[in-house]
């Protein structure tokens, strides 16, 4: 399709502060932004990327003068490593806006002044708290009170009294108009329940005029008509999203294109300045809003937001350096559904990693080549009658259906939903392999031609999966093309998914390397946050061993409600008989049982000790998960794990009690 005649999509990131280098916050709305826009680029539309910088304001000021430059030799540093960044992540943009562009500065000129003559902004004297990391003004009863002193609603920290003659924006005048406008427009801010937050907070308690220039510093764009004035960093900040694209020059385009944006992607902490002042400026300059702003969650540390100016980050590059952008890419973006607030852990990371990547997909493709390799001399074979309808067929239909699946989610900006249904198939091709069994197939020549089936049908649904994740992880899919031995463009295309059985025969395939290497978690985790060898006094250890084993016991994985059976299948249970069971000396929680498994003896210890007795123990029938890796604590082996059931207590306690099986049954009994 020639690109005129592709419907235009505008997406855009917030253009972050320069204050210091972007960590996986910044990272994370960065990659949303440039998956969507593979997404739509690769589904027909043409899609215009802008991202960018916001370098003025008294922060940045601030922070140049500490580090003994000028504010733009310092912004110019950041920018350049946030480029770099932009590049490792694989990011896509189509532009990147610097508000000291000169393209911006005098728009932004223009914008002011235009305001200023239509009677929007008028000069007066002025006296508010003003919140410095925020670049943000209150009133207050906005402040909240923290250990005795008034603080910033948004990050907690002191504001400072500020009196100045300033302009003001008349925000009141628009007020009515625009409560209208959010309750006529339901998809106008997303969530919707960030708009009930902007109606109830925000605009029905009434709107007040806002102070939009500052003398107080000199690092901004100064007011053409009264130089003294530098313009607010929100209105200089947020008109980026026009002037990037030539608004108010005779080179505009590109505004004429893609002009209003489809949508803004922005954290939930600055949806206020999107979906109330932004609308407000572009209404009072007669242009149509964006169609959508999103706000999106936090990535929390602890139980506060990673954020620049309190220091508790995390950053991309040791990631990526050591698991691949694509990785980081899929976790961001799988991990939390977009909207919400989650943590990241290097574990959580590592665990998604092994079981989605190394485990779903990797072993998916790697399978299914091998066996081509095997079975076919690693020829893709011919589409053969031999259909099962009740195993092939689910599987055909459902993957025919995929991309549209996909494609619903991402118009809601669901990534992390759509990439969990590219995984069911994943999940599903997986099941299939155990439900036809090809090794056994593959033992019978009468049964080639279904094997033949067998395996083109794997092969297919592999094509799929590796078109359809492109958008999320742009350099698996080659890997994945390149071991199916998928030359030819037009198969790794969304269009090449119209139909389901394309994938032609006679491919060759070629075993590659592992996509995705499985990660021993507990010694990646020693390397990643390596703790400090000092020496500890002996109950120190313990406590330190005892709360890892009762982290390790009370710790449960549940990926979406749900696991696969041959998860399920690789879980040893078995009975497991008491036949001694005593304290651990030096600890409070664990008790070190021998047990009767029938064929051998285990020693398992427990951190179960506040809730049962030894002595009631011995002889009794317990549940022990028994393919669990040995692992030491306080110096003893522990084989393997008994199960036990948990109830919380009103008070928020909890009470353990050990699983039992019936009597009856023998030692070393298999349970399942
Ligand atoms: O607010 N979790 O810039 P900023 C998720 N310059 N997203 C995060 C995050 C976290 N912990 N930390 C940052 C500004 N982000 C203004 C914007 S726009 C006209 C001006 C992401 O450097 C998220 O998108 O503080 C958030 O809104 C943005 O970075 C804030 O970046
Ligand atoms: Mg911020």
């Amino acid at each position: 399709m020639c690109d005129n005649c592709k419907k235009p999509y505008y997406i855009t990131t917030p253009i972050y502060y320069p204050s210091g280098n972007m960590h996986i916050g910044h990272t994370y709305t960065t990659v949303a932004a440039d998956a969507m826009t593979r997404f739509k680029k690769m589904t027909g539309y043409d899609a215009y990327f802008l991202t960018g910088t916001d370098e003025h304001g008294q922060k940045i000021e601030q922070k140049a003068a500490e580090a003994g430059v000028t504010p733009k030799e310092y912004v110019d540093k950041i920018v350049a490593n946030t480029k770099d960044l932009w590049k490792l992540m694989n990011i896509e943009y189509d532009d990147f806006i610097r508000t000291t562009d000169e393209r911006h500065e005098k728009i932004v000129q223009k914008i002011f002044r235009q305001f200023y003559e239509q009677g929007d902004i008028y000069k007066a004297s002025y006296e508010g708290q003003y919140c410095t990391p925020c670049e943000s003004f209150w009133t207050a009863s906005q402040l909240v009170e923290k250990d005795g002193v008034k603080v910033c609603p948004d990050c907690g920290r002191p504001t400072e009294l500020v009196t100045e003659e300033s302009y003001f924006f008349r925000m009141s005048k628009y007020q009515d108009w625009l409560i209208e406008y959010i309750e006529s427009h339901p998809d106008f801010i997303q969530p919707a329940s960030r708009a009930n937050e902007m109606i109830n907070n925000f605009l029905k308690p009434g709107l007040q005029d806002l102070c939009v220039s500052r003398t107080s510093f000199k690092w901004g764009v100064p007011v053409d008509f009264d130089p003294k004035h530098v313009v607010y960093v929100w209105i200089d900040a947020l008109s980026n999203y026009i002037t990037a694209l030539g608004y108010g020059t005779e080179n505009d385009q590109l505004m004429q294109k893609y002009w209003p944006a489809n949508v803004h992607l922005v954290g939930k902490e600055i949806v206020r300045f999107h979906t109330i002042y932004w609308p407000i400026m572009l209404h009072a300059l007669g242009l149509p809003l964006p169609k959508q702003v999103f706000a999106h969650g936090w990535l929390l540390f602890g139980n506060d937001k990673m954020s620049k100016s309190k220091g508790n980050v995390q950053y991309a590059q040791p990631i990526v350096a050591r698991y691949g952008c694509d990785a980081l890419r899929y976790y961001l973006l799988r991990e939390m559904p977009f909207g919400a607030d989650g943590n990241y852990t290097n574990e959580a990371f590592l665990t998604r990693m092994n079981a989605d990547l190394a485990n779903d997909l990797g072993n998916l493709v790697s399978r299914t080549v091998a066996m081509i390799e095997k079975y076919f001399d690693g020829v893709i074979p011919a589409w053969t009658d031999a259909v099962d309808e009740t195993v092939d067929k689910p599987l055909h239909e459902h993957c025919a259906a995929l991309p549209q699946l996909v494609e619903a989610q991402m118009d809601k900006l669901q990534y992390s939903q759509a990439l969990a249904e590219i995984w069911k198939v994943i999940g599903e091709c997986n099941k299939y392999i155990d439900l036809t069994q090809p090794w056994v197939l593959g033992k019978d020549p009468e049964k080639k031609e279904r094997l033949a089936n067998v395996l083109h049908t794997l092969a297919e649904c592999v094509r799929y999966v590796a078109v359809l994740i492109y958008p999320f992880m742009p350099t698996t899919p080659e890997r994945i093309f390149q071991q199916l031995g998928v030359q030819d463009d037009s198969l790794k295309t969304w269009e090449s998914l119209d139909q389901y059985g394309k994938l032609p025969q006679g491919t060759k395939v070629q075993k590659g390397e592992a996509l995705f290497p499985r990660i021993d978690i507990k010694k990646e985790l020693e390397e990643l946050n390596p703790q400090p060898k000092e020496e500890k006094k002996p109950e120190k250890k313990e406590q330190k061993a005892e709360k890892k084993q009762e982290k390790k016991e009370k710790k449960v994985e549940i990926p979406e409600g749900c696991i696969a059976f041959q998860d399920f299948e690789k879980i040893q249970l078995r009975v497991a008989k008491v036949c001694a069971c005593e304290r651990v000396e030096k600890s409070e929680k664990l008790l070190k049982f021998d047990l009767d498994l029938g064929t051998e003896h285990r020693t398992v210890l427990s951190g179960i000790a506040k809730w049962h007795n030894p002595e009631e123990l011995i002889g009794k029938n317990l549940v022990l998960l028994a393919n669990l890796a040995p692992r030491k604590i306080m110096g003893i082996e522990s084989q393997g794990m008994l199960l036990s059931a948990v109830k919380v207590n009103e008070d928020g306690t909890e009470t353990l009690r050990l699983l039992t099986a019936d009597a009856m049954m023998p030692a070393g009994a298999e349970i399942g």
